[in-house]
């Protein structure tokens, strides 16, 4: 069942969204997502054809099984698919998390539709109850990325090597959102 923004402003309404567990049929918006070397290039580069394919089965199966969640977003004015947003479990120094990640294609950026995102999405991890911190890993050098963070209320924790993809590691901020506290 789609999960909606509440438009506020002008600007917010023109942009609402809705995110809706990530389904069959959603391999192309994945092609264009992590597929493209330019929307991959703070997360090492694009996916291959084979990866994208081995993902979205994954990602076709989450809902059934787990605590992991991965959703489309749409944009209401047009109906379309324009990004990804989702929440996954993980450990950080040992204790188990909550990470999220986000992706809009981009014609959509700068219109503040992953911050709308990914707030609908932060109601449910809040909701599930199932960790208490949500916590994000943004490149150093992902300036969106890192104010998306910001403006979503998390806390910039510290910068760490983040090993992503596997063998590979980057400079990251690790910023954390406290899902006990309703912001
Ligand atoms: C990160 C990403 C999802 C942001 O999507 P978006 O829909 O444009 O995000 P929003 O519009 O909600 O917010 C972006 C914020 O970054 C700010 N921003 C954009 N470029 C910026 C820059 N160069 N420096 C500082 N802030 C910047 C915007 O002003 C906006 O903040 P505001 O709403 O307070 O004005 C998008 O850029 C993306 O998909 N990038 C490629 C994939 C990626 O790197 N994912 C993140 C992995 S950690």
């Amino acid at each position: 069942m789609p999960i909606s923004s509440g438009p506020q402003s002008d600007r917010s309404r023109q942009n609402a969204v809705s995110i809706e567990p990530w389904g069959k049929g959603d391999l192309p918006l994945l092609q264009k997502l992590l597929g493209d070397p330019a929307m991959m290039e703070h997360l090492g580069g694009p996916e291959s054809d084979e990866q994208l394919v081995r993902r979205q089965a994954r990602y076709e199966r989450l809902a059934e099984t787990g605590n992991d969640r991965m959703f489309k977003i749409i944009h209401e004015a047009t109906g379309e698919a324009v990004g990804s947003v989702g929440y996954w479990e993980s450990t950080h120094n040992g204790e188990a998390i909550y990470e999220a990640g986000w992706s809009v294609l981009p014609a959509f950026q700068g219109r503040g539709i992953a911050g709308a995102a990914t707030r609908l999405a932060i109601a449910m991890a809040r909701a599930d109850g199932k960790h208490r911190f949500l916590h994000a890993f943004p490149s150093v050098n992902n300036p969106p990325s890192n104010a998306l963070c910001r403006k979503l209320g998390f806390t910039l924790i510290e910068e760490c090597k983040f090993e992503y993809p596997r063998g590979s590691f980057m400079q990251c901020n690790n910023w954390r959102l406290d899902l006990a506290v309703d912001n």
